[in-house]
């Protein structure tokens, strides 16, 4: 579509800039977009003309959803480990070796049209952005390929090498995070922005994950990982300690683990430089204790919410339901979760375009079958986005 967009009769707009409340809310607003950009915000009464236009007939408009959090690139599914959970089983992530398996032994093609299934499936959910990890390969050529085919879909990629120690390693974890911070790198690098450690008992000690995370970060990538899902452990306060832009899982912090996100505060009050990304989807598919978004938020820690969309732990791509998650069972208002799911979410992965509809952001809206954001959590599992707009496009 080319030519200007207005987007006007909104009964609800969360801006997530200036306005009313946390979200920055105007009311009987329009938008106007141009250039896949938002050049301009204000009444309805008084919006401009334009080529192309959306009556949005009293509905909430607010920014696409930002999932910064989502393993794509893999074959199979786990769904008889899934049954056995409900059945009473453990989750511990050993399943991730199955996954692996599958993925090695699929096409690049297979692959591709899976990857790109579920970003189908985010987008008619309201998601614009959704990073992708790899993780489920883990040889070189796998990882790389799997980069691959995620760089085709987004520019949001993860480098997730370090997920588990594959089985032909198993006694020799040393040889593989050789691999892992040598070739794999190399040949990952040029198609990742980002990368991120499975740091866990069971996947990645402390140390292993500090010299993964430094290698990625002198290749020139960005820091994310995922830290303290299973039980307490040192990731968090690694990723405190590497500058890393979000810490992910946080299901089980100490009070020290929290103290060492709040101090990665902003002097200008808008928030930490770690992000927090909360994985509500994971706890409700491994039926565990979700992580407590209070005590975070009441430190002053900046939080997201993601799908970590994967074959184990949460084959979700549901940013609403993860919303509706994090204020059912986290603590979070709705209003936090809303925040946490758009702005939280460009947040973690660093990026001040994405998140807000104010001028200069990328125009990527979504328009709900709703008065309100807060029908997000109080209509669970209800189709509540009506229309999208990605980068300007009607979707
Ligand atoms: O984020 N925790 C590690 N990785 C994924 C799970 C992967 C799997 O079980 O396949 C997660 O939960
Ligand atoms: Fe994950």
């Amino acid at each position: 579509m080319s030519g200007s967009l207005l987007v006007d009769n909104i009964g609800e707009l969360v801006t997530n800039g200036a306005g009313e409340g946390p979200l920055g809310i105007r009311r009987n607003a329009a938008v106007l977009v141009e250039e896949g950009r938002v050049v301009w915000v204000g009444p309805s009464a008084y919006a401009p003309a334009a080529d192309h236009h959306v009556d949005a007939g009293g509905a909430a408009v607010l920014p696409g959803f930002v999932d910064s959090h989502a393993h794509l690139v893999f074959a199979g599914d786990r769904a008889a480990e899934f049954a056995a959970r409900m059945a009473g089983q453990p989750y511990t992530g050993g399943g991730i070796r199955t996954t692996v398996g599958a993925t090695r032994a699929a096409t690049d093609d297979e692959l591709r049209a899976t990857v790109r299934r579920l970003r189908g499936e985010a987008l008619r959910q309201g998601t614009t952005t959704m990073e992708i990890k790899s993780g489920y390969g883990l040889t070189v050529a796998d990882e790389a390929r799997s980069l691959r085919i995620a760089a085709e879909t987004s520019t949001e990629t993860t480098f997730l090498g370090a997920h588990v120690v594959p089985a032909e390693y198993a006694d020799r974890p040393d040889d593989y995070v050789g691999l892992v911070c040598g070739p794999m790198l190399a040949a990952a690098a040029p198609y990742a922005k980002w990368i991120d450690v499975f740091c866990e008992r069971g996947a990645f000690d402390v140390d292993h994950a500090r010299a993964i995370l430094a290698c990625g970060r002198a290749a020139g990538l960005g820091v994310r990982l995922h830290a303290n899902q299973l039980g307490p452990g040192p990731g968090v306060q690694l990723g405190v300690e590497l500058d890393a832009a979000s810490v992910d899982h946080c299901t089980h912090l100490s009070d020290a683990d929290v103290a060492a996100l709040a101090d990665t505060a902003h002097s200008d009050g808008s928030g930490t430089r770690t992000v927090a990304t909360l994985l509500p989807g994971a706890e409700f598919s491994t039926r565990s204790p979700y992580p407590d978004a209070r005590r975070l938020l009441d430190a002053g820690v900046t939080v997201a919410l993601a799908t970590d969309c994967n074959p184990g732990s949460s084959y979700t791509s549901s940013m609403p339901f993860c919303v509706a998650l994090a204020v059912r069972e986290m603590r979070m208002t709705p209003a936090e979760a809303v925040w946490a799911a758009t702005a939280g979410g460009a947040r973690a992965l660093r990026r001040d375009d994405i998140g807000v509809l104010t001028p200069g952001a990328r125009a990527d809206l979504v328009v709900l079958d709703a008065p309100s954001y807060l029908h997000l959590a109080y209509r669970p599992g209800v189709p509540l986005i009506r229309q999208v707009i990605r980068n300007g496009a009607l979707q």
